[in-house]
């Protein structure tokens, strides 16, 4: 049994006594143990591959930050890889894949399923000594990226302001595309289910780059895949999080998710008129506003929180940035861990 377990609680639509709190990238960068660790080492990839490393980056902000759940190290691009395209992190610069997808051979190359998923048997080690040594302390979130994220990768090699060559390929060759998507889709279900069985407890799927989209786009090409994956995920809830998604917030709650993840740019009492009181949301405070004085930062949590009104996991709006003060950090933290919901 958890000691903790107001994640699970609120995600399963039960009422609680305040939002439980976590962060989006709180594993790893902001926090100076988790840069002294990372110094030691070759790369990030060391660090995602082997497990006790994984683990005790991933427990680094419970100890630290007292947040109400952990989230695996590790990271979405680990999909692209097991299928066939390996990645390489560049000091500064961020992910880049030597090879990528041009052709339909080159998707039709493609590993998929069982025996994609089966190459990440470091990520399920990992999950498995997490959730140990975590000894019921909190929940363990598994994650994964978004079908139409990975296929950004896939196609890009790495990021892009604008994905523009991801996009020519739907736009030119629509069946291409679901052809792909589908391959990711199929592989991030086994992928899910296997960190299930290894320990996770919520499974959150990062869309990042939904944004680019437009509202049919995400409609043909994004949602019908997140959907897929959040009526295969039975075991636990789900978090769908289409950052940029805006336009969608109701068909993302009309899926089997648990949880809708929203981005700053969504007005929490707007959000209400369109989900209704009981959708379990999840974010969405600007990452930006912990560089502001720790009196307003603390104002603009509670004021989120109080708009909210419940149903309603405290996060940011998108991961927290690297270069964001520590001491603001635990504001943001404790600022939810006061509150109560009885002195509203
Ligand atoms: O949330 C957590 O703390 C768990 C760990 C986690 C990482 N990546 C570790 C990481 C998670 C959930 C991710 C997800 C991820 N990775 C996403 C989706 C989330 C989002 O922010 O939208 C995306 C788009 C990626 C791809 C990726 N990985 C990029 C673009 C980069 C480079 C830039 C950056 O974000 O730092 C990474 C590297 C990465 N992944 C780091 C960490 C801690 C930094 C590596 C380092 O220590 O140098």
């Amino acid at each position: 049994m958890l000691k903790n377990d107001l994640l699970l609680r609120t995600a399963n639509g039960e009422a609680t006594e305040r939002p439980p709190v976590w962060l989006m990238r709180q594993a790893g960068r902001i926090l100076p143990q988790y840069r002294a660790i990372r110094e030691k080492l070759s790369g990030f990839k060391e660090l995602v591959e082997t497990p006790e490393l994984a683990c005790e980056v991933t427990i680094q902000p419970v100890d630290e930050l007292d947040v109400d759940a952990a989230i695996i190290f590790s990271d979405i691009l680990v999909i692209p890889e097991a299928m066939g395209l390996p990645y390489e992190m560049i000091k500064g610069k961020g992910p880049l894949f030597p090879k990528t997808i041009e052709t339909l051979e080159d998707i039709d190359q493609l590993i998929s399923g069982e025996k994609a998923a089966q190459d990440l048997e470091y990520v399920y080690a990992a999950l498995r000594l997490t959730k140990q040594e975590l000894n019921n302390r909190v929940p363990l979130i598994g994650f994964a990226g978004a079908p139409f994220t990975i296929l950004c990768y896939m196609i890009e090699g790495s990021g892009s302001k604008t994905f523009s060559k991801a996009k020519k390929l739907i736009y030119q060759h629509p069946v291409w595309a679901h052809r792909l998507l589908d391959k990711i889709t199929e592989t991030t279900i086994v992928y899910l289910k296997n960190k299930v069985a290894a320990g996770a407890d919520l499974i959150q799927l990062f869309d990042s780059w939904a944004g680019v989209l437009s509202y049919d786009m995400f409609q043909h090409f994004a949602l019908p895949y997140l959907r897929k994956i959040a009526t295969a995920l039975t075991e636990v809830p789900v978090t769908l999080f289409a950052k940029g998604a805006w336009h969608s917030i109701k068909s993302i709650a009309e899926s089997d998710c648990n949880v809708v993840g929203l981005d700053w740019t969504m007005i929490p009492t707007d959000v209400r008129k369109t989900l209704g009181a009981k959708q379990v949301v999840q974010g969405n405070l600007d990452p930006c506003y912990l560089y502001a004085p720790a009196a307003e930062l603390k104002k603009a949590t509670l004021q989120m929180i109080q708009d909210f009104g419940g149903s309603h996991i405290t996060n940011l709006g998108h991961g927290v940035y690297p270069d964001t003060p520590l001491d603001n950090v635990k504001v943001f933290v404790n600022t939810v861990k006061e509150f109560s919901y009885q002195v509203v």
